[in-house]
């Protein structure tokens, strides 16, 4: 059984979409939240899952939270980490620390539009494709390897909310996904690209036509 720490900031509906899934062979041994009023505790709590707060505004800086928060995570014994709408940047010791057991999911096609506001900058930028990532987190932000990517059209007249909606909707497909294919062992980092074994399975999932979702 692999021990799974999900850490979140706010609403929670990825944390949500990977509890749900009920992985076999996967058991989340808690939800940690930076933020005291986080929507997605109450869910967690509900299902009868380990929460916390470790909130970063009691500390006087990024290591000293870091710090705390490895601390909370590790009286878990987690196998692996999962940063599920987690927005604080994390200290290169705390990456190395969970190197190759922490994964993060972000909402755009890594490498494009790393850091903040990444659907509103996707409309800017006027591109047609669109989506999220999985990937293990390295010390450099939205930049390790990448285990699963959703792509999604962007429509004429899409807003910043339908097309975050169109996202989250796949977001909630391949995060799951990602955990269990680790989970089973089937993932390995090979310098910056991360492989997944078994075949037809190539780490890609296109959306939904766009009416149906
Ligand atoms: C998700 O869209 C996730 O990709 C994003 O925050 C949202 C959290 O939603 N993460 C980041 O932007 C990380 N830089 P949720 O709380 O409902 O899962």
């Amino acid at each position: 059984m692999k021990s799974i720490v999900i850490l979140i900031s706010g609403r929670g509906s990825n944390m949500e979409a990977i509890v749900r899934a009920a992985i076999p062979g996967a058991r989340i041994a808690a939800v940690i939240s930076n933020r005291p009023n986080a929507g997605g505790l109450a869910f967690a709590a509900a299902q009868g899952i380990a929460t916390a707060v470790v909130d970063h505004t009691a500390y006087a800086d990024r290591a000293a939270f870091d710090a705390a928060l490895a601390e909370a995570i590790d009286s878990h014994a987690p196998d692996l980490v999962v940063l599920a709408g987690f927005m604080r940047v994390l200290t290169a010791d705390f990456v190395r620390h969970y190197e190759g057991r922490l994964i993060n999911i972000h909402p755009s096609l890594l490498p494009s539009f790393t850091g903040l506001h990444t659907h509103k900058r996707a409309l800017e930028a006027g591109v047609r494709v669109h989506g999220t990532t999985v990937h293990f987190v390295t010390a450099e932000l939205d930049c390790g390897p990448i285990i699963i990517q959703a792509v999604v059209p962007v429509m004429t007249g899409d807003t910043e909310e339908s097309l975050t909606a169109r996202v989250l909707a796949q977001e909630h497909r391949i995060f799951p996904q990602a955990v269990r294919w680790i989970v089973e062992d089937r993932v390995c980092i090979d310098g910056n690209i991360a492989r997944v074994s078994g075949a037809g399975e190539p780490g890609v999932m296109i959306s939904p036509p766009p009416e149906s979702v």
